[in-house]
């Protein structure tokens, strides 16, 4: 009983061994543990032929066997499934290759790029100018004398360091780039600014402008009008009108605000525009003649005009984006939309 025990254990191993598909191993299973015919069933049966005295001894055998069985026709039997499983997907040579996920833009910097574009072909040079300033660039020499009240106009971050503060517009690289480079210049300067603000629906401590100057020989506002006309139409749509409003900027003689059709009913009034037509989008001037001796340019020969942009206000234009949160946020789900 015993060598049967033991022959059952090895024609096992070989039946097992030449079973490698599921139908297969479930002819062994079958053979091994089948109610009718199977080995192990048959060789209990036969327990009770056994002498009273090997009883314990070949039933424990036998014990082991069938243990010994199960686990390793089941181990197999998993082992298969799983193998059929990644062999059943037939490989298709056709099927593209995956890329690597691809960044994307920022709406900030979308529009920068763009606006920048438009007035590198105007003749125009890029200067970025510093985000930590002195009074003397920031304001002063912009002229905002140090009591002057629309200094309250741009609530400041002063530095604790040498009187440094974080520039709130940036007008400061007019004085930067006038000081550098001899008239005649075109420059344009995009970048952070910085205001002690809270922060709203509308309003960041932290934002983005762009300045754009030009000096020259007889510059007159009306070589400001239509520079602004052609790159509000070629940012926003050729369609949109643009008007000009009288305002007030220490650093700029005559001042105008300066406003398009609202791009939402292009000029028609809706809830956007307060029904006006219009939107405000951005400052501008002829510079006023003190800030150019402040540099040392003569205002009876030299004129030029000046004009500031909100990057982030034009990027939520654009793109219809009403939370200015939005864009400091760095969410993906938003970011890959762009
Ligand atoms: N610096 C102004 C601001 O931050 C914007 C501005 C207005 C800039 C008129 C200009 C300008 O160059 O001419 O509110």
């Amino acid at each position: 009983m015993l060598d049967d025990i033991a022959k059952t254990g090895t024609d096992f191993d070989r039946d097992l061994a030449a079973a490698n598909d599921p139908a297969a191993l479930d002819q062994v299973r079958v053979r091994y543990f089948g109610r009718k015919a199977g080995a192990i069933p048959a060789l209990f049966e036969r327990l009770k032929e056994v002498p009273k005295e090997e009883k314990r001894s070949v039933g424990d055998a036998l014990n082991k066997l069938r243990d010994r069985i199960k686990s390793t026709l089941d181990e197999k039997t998993a082992q298969v499934a799983s193998q059929k499983q990644v062999g059943q997907r037939p490989l298709d040579v056709t099927l593209p290759a995956r890329l690597p996920p691809l960044g994307h833009l920022h709406p900030i910097t979308i529009v920068r790029r763009e606006l920048e574009e438009i007035f590198l072909e105007m003749g125009y040079s890029l200067d970025p100018g510093p985000e930590v300033e002195t009074d003397w660039y920031n304001f002063e020499a912009l002229n905002f004398t140090p009591d002057h009240p629309a200094r309250d106009m741009q609530d400041t971050f002063f530095l604790d360091v040498d009187q440094l503060l974080l520039r709130t517009h940036t007008s400061n690289v007019q004085i930067r780039s006038m000081e550098r480079w001899k008239p005649p210049l075109r420059v344009l300067s995009c970048g952070r600014v910085y205001r002690r603000d809270e922060i709203t629906m509308r309003k960041s401590p932290v934002f983005h402008q762009a300045e754009g100057f030009l000096v020259d020989r007889g510059i007159h506002i009306g070589h400001l009008r239509a520079t602004l006309e052609q790159f509000i139409k070629r940012l926003f749509g050729a369609d949109l009108a643009m008007r000009m409003r009288p305002s007030y900027f220490p650093f700029t003689e005559p001042s105008a605000e300066v406003d398009m059709s609202c791009v939402f009913c292009r000029g028609k009034g809706c809830n956007t525009c307060s029904f006006t037509g219009w939107m405000e989008i951005l400052g501008s001037g002829m510079i006023h003649p003190q800030v150019l001796r402040n540099v040392g340019i003569d205002p009876d020969e030299w004129s030029g005009f000046a004009f500031g942009f909100g990057l982030d206000r034009a990027a939520m234009i654009k793109f219809d984006i009403p939370n200015i949160r939005t864009l400091f946020e760095n969410d993906l789900r938003v970011l890959q939309q762009f």
